[in-house]
């Protein structure tokens, strides 16, 4: 029966990540660095506010974009830290950043178009293009250049066939940050090219080194054009309660509702709760697990800098993509190696529209000193793979 399986379905091989899953099980004392959920707990008076809304009742489907409460608290926050002027009615809380940006892209894309990405990237979002028809393309972004995305590697890739550029910043894999001054040469591209953008900021309040995080929307004349996406998974760790949002133009919303609801109806109200006690929260536990990470960047930099390994500075997010082609072996055996031999489990680039396979994706999720002993492991395996 295998034959009668979609197109679309038929050409999705078991991903790199199972096969990892898989061998993991028959290990013990894993130190995992592989997915992107912190290791921290969801702060408790999130967690009082969700379970408080189920037992008064949240019980029920909400309206499909949302809690109006949870809409307004959104947009004034994103007019008062990030100088956008969304309002409550131009936002739709969804399940997870995933959901509102496939909602983003199947408004967007029709078959045949083609969508500009930066590479590496979060490899969902080619599952996503493919689902609505689409064409990805790829923008490279450089470990040279801290992964940086570039308007000149954009403007190389566009063709008349270009319906839509989608950016994630801070990035995954690579932690890259594209600094303002790059975000208006975007924003004046996408202009003279009439191109809608989808801007992904989950990692927006993860920035390293006290940098800047510019939202595309705020720049001059984006905000018609430009669907802000985000989420409270990575900052407030909640990958759990699956609780993102969108920010659109009002041209968008219409069928951005509609796809909302074929596709889940709403979001779940009790959880909406949860997120809407996160904004009002002040972000205090942001800060300090921000500090964590940034303590844990620290160590993993320096060790990797022990170990001869070069990677591109993250300016943000809550990974390091190291670049291991030093040891002679290609990521994907390194990464299948490295457990196998030491128990850490870190993912190979090739899980993230990277080909080349000479990267590994290190996430900074586990407690300080499990990741002194998974960058010892690592240090071992790297010696003996060199041979020395
Ligand atoms: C760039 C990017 N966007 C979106 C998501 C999905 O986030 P959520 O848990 O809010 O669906 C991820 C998760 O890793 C991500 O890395």
């Amino acid at each position: 029966m295998a034959a009668r399986l979609a197109a679309r379905a038929g050409s999705v091989k078991s991903s790199f990540r199972t096969r990892m899953l898989e061998l993991a099980t028959g290990l013990d004392d894993i130190i995992a660095l592989g997915r992107g959920d912190p290791d921290f707990e969801t702060p408790p008076a999130i967690v009082a506010a969700g379970a408080d809304a189920l037992i008064g009742g949240y019980t029920h489907y909400s309206p499909p974009p949302g809690l109006p409460e949870l809409r307004e608290a959104i947009a004034f926050q994103l007019k008062l830290n990030n100088n956008v002027n969304y309002q409550a009615k131009q936002i739709i809380v969804t399940n997870g950043a995933q959901e509102a940006l496939l909602i983003g892209i199947l408004a967007l894309v029709d078959p045949g178009d083609e969508v500009v990405l930066q590479a590496p990237r979060f490899n969902a979002f080619d599952y996503m293009v493919k689902v609505a028809g689409g064409r990805v393309v790829d923008v490279p972004t450089l470990e040279e250049d801290d992964y940086a995305l570039r308007a000149d590697a954009i403007r190389s890739v566009l063709t008349e066939r270009s319906k839509l550029l989608v950016i994630a910043n801070p990035n995954n894999p690579t932690g890259g940050l594209t600094p303002h001054a790059e975000l208006e040469r975007i924003a004046k591209l996408a202009e003279e090219h009439d191109l809608p953008v989808i801007s992904d900021e989950i990692y927006e309040k993860l920035i390293f080194g006290g940098a800047e995080h510019v939202s595309l929307a705020a720049l001059d004349g984006m905000d018609d054009r430009t669907v802000t996406v985000n989420g409270f998974s990575k900052a407030y760790a909640m990958t759990g309660w699956r609780v993102g949002f969108l920010a659109a133009p009002e041209w968008l919303m219409e069928p951005a509702v509609e796809i909302k609801h074929t596709l889940s109806i709403c979001t779940s109200p009790a959880l909406q709760r949860g997120a809407l006690a996160a904004l009002e929260s002040g972000d205090a536990a942001v800060a300090t697990m921000l500090a964590e990470y940034e303590r844990r960047l620290e160590l993993v930099l320096r060790r990797l800098d022990d170990m001869d390994i070069s990677y591109g500075r993250p300016g943000g997010g809550m990974y390091v993509y190291a670049n291991i082609s030093s040891t002679g072996l290609d990521a994907e055996t390194f990464c299948l190696e490295l457990l196998r031999r030491e128990q850490v489990m870190v993912f190979p680039g090739t899980m993230f529209a990277d080909p080349a396979n000479r990267h590994i994706r290190i996430t900074l999720l586990s407690p300080y000193d499990s990741m002194e002993e998974a960058l010892a492991r690592m240090e071992r395996f790297v010696e003996r793979a060199r041979g020395s």
